[in-house]
Protein backbone atom coordinates (compact mmCIF):
# COMPACT_ATOMS: atom_id res chain seq x y z
CA UNK A 1 0.00 0.00 0.00
CA UNK A 2 1.09 3.32 -1.04
CA UNK A 3 1.12 6.84 1.34
CA UNK A 4 1.45 9.68 -1.08
CA UNK A 5 0.87 12.30 1.03
CA UNK A 6 -2.43 14.06 -0.39
CA UNK A 7 -2.23 16.72 2.83
CA UNK A 8 -0.41 19.62 2.02
CA UNK A 9 2.91 20.05 2.56
CA UNK A 10 3.54 21.89 5.95
CA UNK A 11 7.31 23.07 5.17
CA UNK A 12 4.81 25.99 3.47
CA UNK A 13 4.26 26.93 7.28
CA UNK A 14 6.29 28.02 10.17
CA UNK A 15 6.65 24.84 12.14
CA UNK A 16 6.80 24.23 15.90
CA UNK A 17 8.66 21.09 16.87
CA UNK A 18 7.40 18.98 20.25
CA UNK A 19 9.57 16.94 21.37
CA UNK A 20 7.89 14.11 22.80
CA UNK A 21 9.07 12.39 25.81
CA UNK A 22 6.31 10.24 26.76
CA UNK A 23 3.84 12.75 28.87
CA UNK A 24 0.14 11.26 28.84
CA UNK A 25 -0.98 15.23 27.77
CA UNK A 26 1.94 16.07 24.80
CA UNK A 27 -1.13 15.88 22.20
CA UNK A 28 -2.68 19.20 24.57
CA UNK A 29 0.54 21.08 23.76
CA UNK A 30 0.33 20.54 20.07
CA UNK A 31 -3.51 21.47 20.18
CA UNK A 32 -3.02 24.32 22.18
CA UNK A 33 -0.57 25.81 19.31
CA UNK A 34 -2.94 24.82 17.01
CA UNK A 35 -5.76 26.44 18.19
CA UNK A 36 -3.64 29.57 18.00
CA UNK A 37 -2.95 29.31 14.43
CA UNK A 38 0.68 27.54 14.90
CA UNK A 39 1.58 24.94 13.18
CA UNK A 40 3.37 22.19 15.07
CA UNK A 41 4.23 18.58 14.93
CA UNK A 42 4.69 16.22 17.39
CA UNK A 43 8.00 13.77 17.11
CA UNK A 44 8.99 11.10 19.66
CA UNK A 45 12.79 12.35 21.18
CA UNK A 46 14.39 8.95 19.37
CA UNK A 47 13.74 10.07 16.42
CA UNK A 48 14.93 13.50 16.45
CA UNK A 49 18.29 14.02 15.63
CA UNK A 50 20.39 16.87 14.25
CA UNK A 51 19.96 15.72 11.01
CA UNK A 52 16.03 15.49 11.66
CA UNK A 53 16.27 19.06 13.25
CA UNK A 54 18.05 20.44 10.10
CA UNK A 55 15.02 18.89 7.65
CA UNK A 56 12.04 19.97 9.88
CA UNK A 57 13.68 23.32 10.30
CA UNK A 58 11.46 24.67 13.35
CA UNK A 59 10.77 28.37 14.40
CA UNK A 60 10.47 27.18 17.62
CA UNK A 61 10.92 24.14 20.02
CA UNK A 62 9.35 22.79 23.06
CA UNK A 63 10.58 19.95 24.89
CA UNK A 64 7.68 17.95 26.41
CA UNK A 65 6.94 16.30 29.82
CA UNK A 66 7.33 12.54 30.70
CA UNK A 67 7.88 9.62 32.91
CA UNK A 68 11.33 9.51 33.09
CA UNK A 69 13.95 10.36 35.31
CA UNK A 70 17.07 12.81 34.48
CA UNK A 71 18.97 11.56 36.81
CA UNK A 72 18.38 8.06 35.84
CA UNK A 73 21.66 6.54 33.47
CA UNK A 74 20.21 6.32 30.09
CA UNK A 75 17.50 8.71 30.80
CA UNK A 76 16.31 10.27 27.28
CA UNK A 77 17.83 13.53 25.87
CA UNK A 78 17.04 15.97 23.30
CA UNK A 79 20.41 16.30 20.67
CA UNK A 80 22.49 18.56 21.93
CA UNK A 81 21.98 20.52 18.41
CA UNK A 82 18.64 22.12 19.66
CA UNK A 83 20.17 24.52 22.10
CA UNK A 84 22.76 25.62 19.24
CA UNK A 85 19.46 26.32 16.62
CA UNK A 86 19.51 29.87 17.29
CA UNK A 87 15.35 29.13 17.78
CA UNK A 88 13.34 29.76 21.39
CA UNK A 89 12.75 26.62 23.33
CA UNK A 90 10.69 26.07 25.81
CA UNK A 91 11.09 22.68 28.48
CA UNK A 92 8.25 22.01 30.20
CA UNK A 93 8.61 18.99 33.47
CA UNK A 94 10.35 16.69 31.78
CA UNK A 95 11.27 18.89 29.32
CA UNK A 96 12.66 21.89 31.84
CA UNK A 97 14.68 19.69 33.39
CA UNK A 98 16.51 17.73 31.00
CA UNK A 99 17.22 21.07 29.53
CA UNK A 100 18.41 22.38 32.76
CA UNK A 101 21.13 19.11 32.96
CA UNK A 102 22.13 19.64 29.44
CA UNK A 103 22.62 23.25 29.85
CA UNK A 104 24.88 22.88 33.39
CA UNK A 105 22.22 22.99 35.96
CA UNK A 106 21.14 20.33 38.39
CA UNK A 107 18.38 18.40 38.77
CA UNK A 108 17.66 16.14 41.98
CA UNK A 109 15.27 13.25 42.60
CA UNK A 110 12.52 13.83 45.70
CA UNK A 111 13.84 15.52 49.04
CA UNK A 112 10.09 15.96 49.69
CA UNK A 113 9.28 18.19 46.49
CA UNK A 114 7.28 16.34 44.41
CA UNK A 115 3.65 17.89 43.83
CA UNK A 116 1.04 16.52 42.26
CA UNK A 117 -2.36 18.23 40.97
CA UNK A 118 -2.95 21.61 41.87
CA UNK A 119 -0.50 24.10 42.80
CA UNK A 120 -0.03 27.83 42.71
CA UNK A 121 3.03 29.53 41.46
CA UNK A 122 4.36 33.35 42.51
CA UNK A 123 5.40 35.29 40.14
CA UNK A 124 9.01 36.58 41.38
CA UNK A 125 9.90 39.36 38.43
CA UNK A 126 7.92 39.92 34.97
CA UNK A 127 9.02 38.19 31.79
CA UNK A 128 7.18 38.01 28.65
CA UNK A 129 6.02 34.69 28.91
CA UNK A 130 4.28 35.39 31.86
CA UNK A 131 2.41 38.75 30.55
CA UNK A 132 -1.23 38.71 31.51
CA UNK A 133 -0.55 36.45 34.32
CA UNK A 134 -1.69 37.81 38.06
CA UNK A 135 1.19 37.27 40.45
CA UNK A 136 -0.08 34.14 41.80
CA UNK A 137 -1.66 31.74 39.42
CA UNK A 138 -3.22 28.37 39.41
CA UNK A 139 -1.12 25.64 37.88
CA UNK A 140 -1.02 22.04 37.50
CA UNK A 141 2.02 19.67 38.37
CA UNK A 142 3.20 16.41 38.14
CA UNK A 143 6.78 15.80 39.01
CA UNK A 144 9.05 13.66 41.81
CA UNK A 145 12.36 15.14 40.34
CA UNK A 146 13.35 19.05 40.41
CA UNK A 147 16.27 21.40 39.24
CA UNK A 148 18.08 22.09 42.00
CA UNK A 149 20.80 24.31 40.48
CA UNK A 150 19.86 27.02 37.23
CA UNK A 151 22.07 26.67 34.19
CA UNK A 152 24.21 29.20 33.63
CA UNK A 153 22.40 32.44 32.03
CA UNK A 154 18.79 31.17 33.79
CA UNK A 155 17.19 33.13 36.50
CA UNK A 156 13.92 32.25 38.15
CA UNK A 157 10.85 33.90 37.28
CA UNK A 158 8.52 32.15 39.24
CA UNK A 159 8.20 29.92 42.74
CA UNK A 160 5.98 27.06 44.38
CA UNK A 161 6.55 25.53 47.48
CA UNK A 162 7.76 22.41 45.41
CA UNK A 163 9.38 23.78 42.60
CA UNK A 164 11.72 26.85 43.55
CA UNK A 165 12.66 27.11 39.77
CA UNK A 166 8.89 26.65 38.63
CA UNK A 167 9.42 29.25 35.93
CA UNK A 168 13.07 29.95 34.68
CA UNK A 169 14.51 31.50 31.52
CA UNK A 170 17.62 32.76 29.51
CA UNK A 171 16.49 35.72 28.06
CA UNK A 172 19.14 36.37 25.39
CA UNK A 173 19.32 32.69 24.19
CA UNK A 174 15.03 32.70 24.38
CA UNK A 175 14.94 29.37 26.48
CA UNK A 176 12.10 29.17 28.40
CA UNK A 177 11.71 26.23 31.25
CA UNK A 178 8.69 25.61 33.64
CA UNK A 179 8.06 22.80 35.84
CA UNK A 180 4.21 22.59 35.66
CA UNK A 181 2.02 21.82 32.40
CA UNK A 182 0.62 24.87 30.81
CA UNK A 183 -1.38 22.77 28.12
CA UNK A 184 -3.62 21.08 30.69
CA UNK A 185 -6.80 23.60 31.77
CA UNK A 186 -5.70 22.94 35.47
CA UNK A 187 -3.35 25.34 34.55
CA UNK A 188 -5.93 28.30 33.56
CA UNK A 189 -3.00 30.89 32.27
CA UNK A 190 -1.59 28.26 30.13
CA UNK A 191 -2.58 29.66 27.01
CA UNK A 192 -1.67 33.10 27.31
CA UNK A 193 1.63 31.36 28.44
CA UNK A 194 1.63 29.59 24.99
CA UNK A 195 0.73 32.49 23.12
CA UNK A 196 3.28 34.67 24.82
CA UNK A 197 5.89 31.85 23.29
CA UNK A 198 4.89 31.99 20.14
CA UNK A 199 4.93 35.64 19.97
CA UNK A 200 8.75 35.60 21.11
CA UNK A 201 9.25 33.17 18.28
CA UNK A 202 7.80 35.61 15.81
CA UNK A 203 5.37 33.35 14.27
CA UNK A 204 3.11 34.42 11.51
CA UNK A 205 0.27 32.29 12.76
CA UNK A 206 -1.21 31.53 10.01
CA UNK A 207 -2.40 28.29 10.12
CA UNK A 208 -5.92 28.49 9.28
CA UNK A 209 -8.65 26.22 8.35
CA UNK A 210 -9.20 28.41 5.24
CA UNK A 211 -5.59 28.68 4.20
CA UNK A 212 -5.80 24.30 4.92
CA UNK A 213 -8.40 24.14 2.30
CA UNK A 214 -6.83 25.42 -0.38
CA UNK A 215 -3.63 23.87 -0.11
CA UNK A 216 -5.73 20.29 0.60
CA UNK A 217 -7.51 20.78 -2.86
CA UNK A 218 -4.04 21.38 -4.41
CA UNK A 219 -2.43 18.28 -3.00
CA UNK A 220 -5.22 16.35 -3.86
CA UNK A 221 -5.54 16.97 -7.54
CA UNK A 222 -1.69 16.26 -7.59
CA UNK A 223 -1.84 13.13 -6.27
CA UNK A 224 -5.31 12.53 -7.58
CA UNK A 225 -4.53 13.35 -11.66
CA UNK A 226 -7.92 12.27 -13.10
CA UNK A 227 -7.91 9.16 -11.50
CA UNK A 228 -11.73 8.13 -9.77
CA UNK A 229 -11.61 7.99 -6.06
CA UNK A 230 -14.09 6.07 -3.96
CA UNK A 231 -15.03 6.72 -0.31
CA UNK A 232 -16.95 5.29 2.13
CA UNK A 233 -19.28 7.60 3.65
CA UNK A 234 -21.00 6.89 6.84
CA UNK A 235 -22.25 10.09 7.91
CA UNK A 236 -19.67 10.99 10.88
CA UNK A 237 -17.84 14.30 10.59
CA UNK A 238 -14.50 12.73 9.71
CA UNK A 239 -15.85 10.43 6.31
CA UNK A 240 -18.20 14.12 5.92
CA UNK A 241 -15.73 16.78 6.03
CA UNK A 242 -12.94 14.28 3.71
CA UNK A 243 -15.73 13.57 1.06
CA UNK A 244 -16.51 17.23 0.75
CA UNK A 245 -12.81 18.12 0.70
CA UNK A 246 -12.40 15.52 -2.06
CA UNK A 247 -15.32 16.91 -3.85
CA UNK A 248 -14.13 20.13 -4.41
CA UNK A 249 -10.99 19.33 -5.60
CA UNK A 250 -11.86 16.68 -8.07
CA UNK A 251 -15.93 17.12 -8.62
CA UNK A 252 -17.33 13.76 -9.68
CA UNK A 253 -13.89 11.75 -10.19
CA UNK A 254 -15.46 11.15 -6.20
CA UNK A 255 -18.26 8.70 -5.79
CA UNK A 256 -19.01 8.20 -2.28
CA UNK A 257 -20.82 4.74 -0.87
CA UNK A 258 -23.15 5.16 1.46
CA UNK A 259 -23.78 1.53 3.25
CA UNK A 260 -26.81 1.48 4.98
CA UNK A 261 -26.92 -1.67 7.21
CA UNK A 262 -30.40 -0.91 8.94
CA UNK A 263 -28.93 -0.50 11.90
CA UNK A 264 -29.05 3.77 11.80
CA UNK A 265 -31.01 6.35 13.86
CA UNK A 266 -34.57 7.72 12.49
CA UNK A 267 -34.26 9.17 9.05
CA UNK A 268 -30.33 9.18 9.13
CA UNK A 269 -29.99 7.57 6.27
CA UNK A 270 -31.97 9.34 4.51
CA UNK A 271 -30.83 12.86 5.57
CA UNK A 272 -27.26 11.90 5.01
CA UNK A 273 -27.98 10.90 1.32
CA UNK A 274 -30.03 14.15 0.58
CA UNK A 275 -27.31 16.34 2.33
CA UNK A 276 -24.69 14.92 0.26
CA UNK A 277 -26.45 13.87 -3.10
CA UNK A 278 -29.18 17.06 -3.06
CA UNK A 279 -27.78 19.42 -1.26
CA UNK A 280 -23.75 19.07 -2.34
CA UNK A 281 -23.80 17.52 -5.07
CA UNK A 282 -21.79 14.53 -4.52
CA UNK A 283 -22.40 11.33 -6.46
CA UNK A 284 -23.61 9.26 -3.75
CA UNK A 285 -24.57 5.36 -3.58
CA UNK A 286 -26.94 4.61 -1.14
CA UNK A 287 -26.59 0.89 -0.85
CA UNK A 288 -29.78 -0.33 1.28
CA UNK A 289 -28.58 -3.92 2.81
CA UNK A 290 -30.41 -3.48 5.90
CA UNK A 291 -32.19 -7.15 4.80
CA UNK A 292 -28.37 -8.67 4.66
CA UNK A 293 -27.15 -6.87 7.41
CA UNK A 294 -30.65 -8.10 9.87
CA UNK A 295 -31.05 -11.76 8.11
CA UNK A 296 -27.34 -12.43 9.47
CA UNK A 297 -27.86 -10.85 12.48
CA UNK A 298 -30.63 -12.96 13.14
CA UNK A 299 -30.31 -15.46 16.28
CA UNK A 300 -27.28 -13.58 17.06
CA UNK A 301 -27.39 -11.99 20.66
CA UNK A 302 -23.09 -12.20 21.41
CA UNK A 303 -21.51 -8.27 20.91
CA UNK A 304 -18.70 -9.27 19.56
CA UNK A 305 -20.07 -11.95 16.66
CA UNK A 306 -22.30 -8.70 16.10
CA UNK A 307 -19.68 -6.77 15.35
CA UNK A 308 -17.73 -9.02 13.05
CA UNK A 309 -20.89 -10.33 11.19
CA UNK A 310 -21.93 -6.11 10.39
CA UNK A 311 -17.43 -5.43 9.80
CA UNK A 312 -17.57 -8.50 7.45
CA UNK A 313 -20.69 -7.34 5.17
CA UNK A 314 -19.95 -3.62 5.32
CA UNK A 315 -16.42 -4.86 3.55
CA UNK A 316 -18.12 -6.98 1.24
CA UNK A 317 -20.88 -4.38 0.11
CA UNK A 318 -18.24 -1.64 -0.34
CA UNK A 319 -16.35 -3.55 -2.01
CA UNK A 320 -19.44 -4.69 -4.28
CA UNK A 321 -20.22 -1.52 -5.00
CA UNK A 322 -17.04 -0.06 -5.73
CA UNK A 323 -16.26 -3.39 -7.94
CA UNK A 324 -18.70 -0.80 -10.06
CA UNK A 325 -17.23 1.82 -10.10
CA UNK A 326 -14.82 1.60 -13.13
CA UNK A 327 -11.28 2.92 -12.93
CA UNK A 328 -11.17 3.68 -9.41
CA UNK A 329 -7.81 3.88 -7.74
CA UNK A 330 -8.10 6.00 -4.57
CA UNK A 331 -10.20 5.11 -1.54
CA UNK A 332 -10.67 8.40 0.73
CA UNK A 333 -10.67 7.70 4.31
CA UNK A 334 -11.30 10.36 7.42
CA UNK A 335 -7.73 9.87 9.38
CA UNK A 336 -7.15 11.98 11.39
CA UNK A 337 -3.56 13.24 13.12
CA UNK A 338 -4.06 11.54 16.47
CA UNK A 339 -4.20 8.49 14.30
CA UNK A 340 -0.65 8.53 13.05
CA UNK A 341 1.42 10.15 15.76
CA UNK A 342 3.84 8.22 16.72
CA UNK A 343 4.17 7.00 20.12
CA UNK A 344 6.77 6.94 22.52
CA UNK A 345 8.11 3.52 23.53
CA UNK A 346 10.64 3.15 26.04
CA UNK A 347 10.75 -0.39 25.35
CA UNK A 348 11.96 -0.14 21.63
CA UNK A 349 12.22 2.64 19.07
CA UNK A 350 9.39 4.39 17.71
CA UNK A 351 5.83 2.84 17.55
CA UNK A 352 3.44 3.63 15.23
CA UNK A 353 -0.40 3.50 16.17
CA UNK A 354 -2.43 3.46 13.03
CA UNK A 355 -5.88 2.64 13.80
CA UNK A 356 -7.49 1.44 10.77
CA UNK A 357 -10.91 2.51 9.99
CA UNK A 358 -13.10 -0.23 11.39
CA UNK A 359 -15.22 -0.71 8.54
CA UNK A 360 -12.65 -0.56 5.50
CA UNK A 361 -9.98 -1.75 7.12
CA UNK A 362 -7.65 -3.70 4.81
CA UNK A 363 -9.54 -3.06 1.78
CA UNK A 364 -7.14 -0.50 0.44
CA UNK A 365 -4.50 -3.85 -0.18
CA UNK A 366 -7.23 -6.35 -1.21
CA UNK A 367 -8.07 -3.73 -4.03
CA UNK A 368 -5.19 -2.34 -5.09
CA UNK A 369 -6.30 1.06 -4.49
CA UNK A 370 -4.03 3.98 -2.84
CA UNK A 371 -5.47 6.01 -0.36
CA UNK A 372 -6.21 9.55 0.17
CA UNK A 373 -6.18 10.72 3.67
CA UNK A 374 -6.73 14.67 3.27
CA UNK A 375 -7.14 15.12 7.18
CA UNK A 376 -4.02 13.43 8.39
CA UNK A 377 -2.79 16.73 9.61
CA UNK A 378 -5.79 17.88 11.73
CA UNK A 379 -7.10 17.03 15.40
CA UNK A 380 -11.01 16.73 15.30
CA UNK A 381 -11.46 20.40 16.17
CA UNK A 382 -10.01 21.51 13.20
CA UNK A 383 -11.80 19.12 11.06
CA UNK A 384 -14.55 20.48 12.63
CA UNK A 385 -13.48 23.94 11.31
CA UNK A 386 -12.40 22.64 8.01
CA UNK A 387 -16.05 21.72 7.52
CA UNK A 388 -17.65 24.81 8.56
CA UNK A 389 -14.85 26.31 5.93
CA UNK A 390 -16.60 23.76 3.22
CA UNK A 391 -20.17 24.68 3.94
CA UNK A 392 -21.03 21.76 6.37
CA UNK A 393 -23.93 22.64 8.25
CA UNK A 394 -23.39 23.53 12.11
CA UNK A 395 -26.03 21.07 13.29
CA UNK A 396 -23.99 18.18 11.29
CA UNK A 397 -20.72 19.28 12.49
CA UNK A 398 -21.58 19.28 16.19
CA UNK A 399 -23.10 15.64 15.75
CA UNK A 400 -22.48 13.32 18.60
CA UNK A 401 -20.13 10.41 17.71
CA UNK A 402 -21.90 7.61 16.36
CA UNK A 403 -20.30 3.77 16.50
CA UNK A 404 -19.89 2.04 13.32
CA UNK A 405 -22.29 -1.00 14.36
CA UNK A 406 -24.52 1.78 14.59
CA UNK A 407 -27.95 0.20 16.52
CA UNK A 408 -27.02 -3.25 17.03
CA UNK A 409 -24.68 -2.60 19.97
CA UNK A 410 -27.58 -0.45 21.57
CA UNK A 411 -29.89 -2.74 21.04
CA UNK A 412 -28.25 -5.89 23.89
CA UNK A 413 -29.31 -9.50 23.09
CA UNK A 414 -30.84 -10.73 19.80
CA UNK A 415 -31.84 -7.76 17.54
CA UNK A 416 -35.42 -7.74 16.07
CA UNK A 417 -36.92 -5.23 13.78
CA UNK A 418 -39.22 -4.86 15.94
CA UNK A 419 -36.82 -3.77 18.99
CA UNK A 420 -34.95 -1.58 16.30
CA UNK A 421 -38.04 0.74 15.32
CA UNK A 422 -38.51 1.39 18.94
CA UNK A 423 -35.24 2.30 19.88
CA UNK A 424 -34.79 4.43 16.79
CA UNK A 425 -38.27 6.44 18.16
CA UNK A 426 -36.96 6.36 21.78
CA UNK A 427 -33.50 7.81 20.71
CA UNK A 428 -35.51 10.21 18.74
CA UNK A 429 -37.37 11.71 21.80
CA UNK A 430 -34.14 11.65 24.06
CA UNK A 431 -32.16 13.59 21.51
CA UNK A 432 -35.36 15.87 21.13
CA UNK A 433 -35.36 16.62 24.60
CA UNK A 434 -31.48 17.25 24.79
CA UNK A 435 -32.22 19.52 22.09
CA UNK A 436 -34.87 21.59 23.78
CA UNK A 437 -33.36 22.00 26.55
CA UNK A 438 -30.48 23.17 25.12
CA UNK A 439 -27.97 20.77 26.60
CA UNK A 440 -26.87 18.87 23.21
CA UNK A 441 -23.63 20.65 22.97
CA UNK A 442 -22.46 19.99 26.41
CA UNK A 443 -22.54 16.43 26.27
CA UNK A 444 -20.01 13.93 24.31
CA UNK A 445 -22.64 11.56 23.56
CA UNK A 446 -26.03 10.38 24.78
CA UNK A 447 -28.55 8.11 23.20
CA UNK A 448 -31.10 5.21 24.64
CA UNK A 449 -30.63 1.42 24.32
CA UNK A 450 -33.43 -1.13 24.96
CA UNK A 451 -32.90 -3.89 27.22
CA UNK A 452 -33.69 -7.10 26.63
CA UNK A 453 -36.34 -7.32 29.12
CA UNK A 454 -40.19 -6.92 29.43
CA UNK A 455 -41.73 -5.49 31.91
CA UNK A 456 -45.08 -5.11 33.44
CA UNK A 457 -46.38 -1.56 33.56
CA UNK A 458 -49.93 0.07 33.75
CA UNK A 459 -51.39 2.79 31.05
CA UNK A 460 -55.17 3.52 32.18
CA UNK A 461 -57.11 0.86 32.88
CA UNK A 462 -54.94 -1.79 31.29
CA UNK A 463 -52.40 -3.71 31.81
CA UNK A 464 -48.71 -3.38 29.58
CA UNK A 465 -46.48 -5.94 28.73
CA UNK A 466 -43.28 -3.98 27.49
CA UNK A 467 -39.70 -3.55 26.31
CA UNK A 468 -37.54 -1.36 29.07
CA UNK A 469 -35.63 1.15 27.68
CA UNK A 470 -32.07 2.98 29.48
CA UNK A 471 -31.10 6.51 28.77
CA UNK A 472 -27.40 7.24 28.82
CA UNK A 473 -25.62 10.37 28.36
CA UNK A 474 -21.68 11.34 28.82
CA UNK A 475 -19.33 13.94 29.04
CA UNK A 476 -15.65 13.33 27.53
CA UNK A 477 -12.91 14.59 26.19
CA UNK A 478 -11.69 11.76 23.68
CA UNK A 479 -14.09 8.82 24.63
CA UNK A 480 -11.41 6.96 26.86
CA UNK A 481 -12.79 7.96 30.30
CA UNK A 482 -16.24 9.16 30.53
CA UNK A 483 -18.64 10.53 33.25
CA UNK A 484 -22.56 10.52 33.97
CA UNK A 485 -23.80 13.97 32.35
CA UNK A 486 -25.71 15.40 35.72
CA UNK A 487 -29.19 15.80 34.81
CA UNK A 488 -31.83 17.59 36.80
CA UNK A 489 -34.79 15.41 38.18
CA UNK A 490 -36.79 17.45 36.83
CA UNK A 491 -35.49 17.02 33.12
CA UNK A 492 -35.36 13.28 33.59
CA UNK A 493 -39.10 12.81 34.93
CA UNK A 494 -40.14 14.86 31.80
CA UNK A 495 -38.30 13.08 29.50
CA UNK A 496 -39.59 9.46 30.92
CA UNK A 497 -43.14 10.60 30.47
CA UNK A 498 -42.56 12.01 27.08
CA UNK A 499 -40.42 8.96 26.03
CA UNK A 500 -43.59 6.46 27.43
CA UNK A 501 -46.20 8.45 26.48
CA UNK A 502 -45.01 9.11 22.67
CA UNK A 503 -43.42 5.37 21.88
CA UNK A 504 -45.27 2.42 21.49
CA UNK A 505 -43.84 -0.09 22.88
CA UNK A 506 -41.90 0.73 25.85
CA UNK A 507 -43.71 1.24 29.61
CA UNK A 508 -40.11 1.87 31.91
CA UNK A 509 -37.47 3.89 31.13
CA UNK A 510 -34.06 4.05 33.45
CA UNK A 511 -30.99 6.33 33.59
CA UNK A 512 -27.25 4.85 33.38
CA UNK A 513 -25.64 6.51 35.79
CA UNK A 514 -22.41 4.92 35.18
CA UNK A 515 -19.07 6.30 34.52
CA UNK A 516 -16.12 4.67 32.10
CA UNK A 517 -13.94 3.19 33.56
CA UNK A 518 -15.90 0.71 35.00
CA UNK A 519 -18.51 0.90 32.16
CA UNK A 520 -18.20 1.78 28.88
CA UNK A 521 -19.63 4.31 26.85
CA UNK A 522 -22.06 2.02 24.41
CA UNK A 523 -24.27 -0.93 26.56
CA UNK A 524 -22.29 -4.10 24.39
P1 LIG B 1 -17.06 2.37 24.48
O1 LIG B 1 -18.41 1.74 24.43
O2 LIG B 1 -15.96 1.42 24.15
O3 LIG B 1 -17.07 3.46 23.35
O4 LIG B 1 -16.83 3.09 25.77
C1 LIG B 1 -16.10 4.48 23.17
C2 LIG B 1 -16.45 5.25 21.92
O5 LIG B 1 -16.31 4.41 20.78
C3 LIG B 1 -17.54 4.21 20.11
N1 LIG B 1 -17.61 2.80 19.74
C4 LIG B 1 -17.42 2.33 18.50
N2 LIG B 1 -17.17 2.97 17.34
N3 LIG B 1 -17.12 0.90 16.20
C5 LIG B 1 -17.05 2.25 16.20
O6 LIG B 1 -16.88 2.84 15.13
C6 LIG B 1 -17.36 0.18 17.31
O7 LIG B 1 -17.44 -1.04 17.28
C7 LIG B 1 -17.52 0.95 18.53
N4 LIG B 1 -17.76 0.61 19.82
C8 LIG B 1 -17.81 1.75 20.53
C9 LIG B 1 -18.61 4.63 21.10
O8 LIG B 1 -19.80 5.08 20.45
C10 LIG B 1 -17.91 5.72 21.88
O9 LIG B 1 -17.94 6.97 21.19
Amino acid sequence: MQHPPATPDPSDHERLLIVDFGSQVTQLIARRLRELSVYCEIHPFQKVDAAFLRAFAPKAVILSGGPASVPDAGSPRPPAEVFGLGVPVLGICYGQQVMQHMLGGEVRRGEGTAEFGRAYVERSRPLPLTDGWDDREQVWMSHGDHVAALAPGFEVFGTSPGAPYAITADTDRGFYAVQFHPEVHHTPKGRTLYENFVKAAGFARDWTMGAYREQAIEAIRAQVGDAKVICALSGGVDSSVAAALIHEAVGDQLTCVFVDHGLLRKDEGKEVVAMFRDHMNLQVIHAREEDRFLGELEGVSDPETKRKIIGRLFIDVFQEQADRIEGAKFLAQGTLYPDVIESVSFSGGPSVTIKSHHNVGGLPEKMGLTLVEPLRELFKDEVRALGRELGLPAHFIGRHPFPGPGLAIRCPGEITREKLDILREADAVFIDQIRRHGLYDDIWQAFAAILPVRTVGVMGDGRTYDWACAIRAVTSVDGMTADVYPFSHEFLLETSTRMINEVRGINRVTYDITSKPPGTIEWE
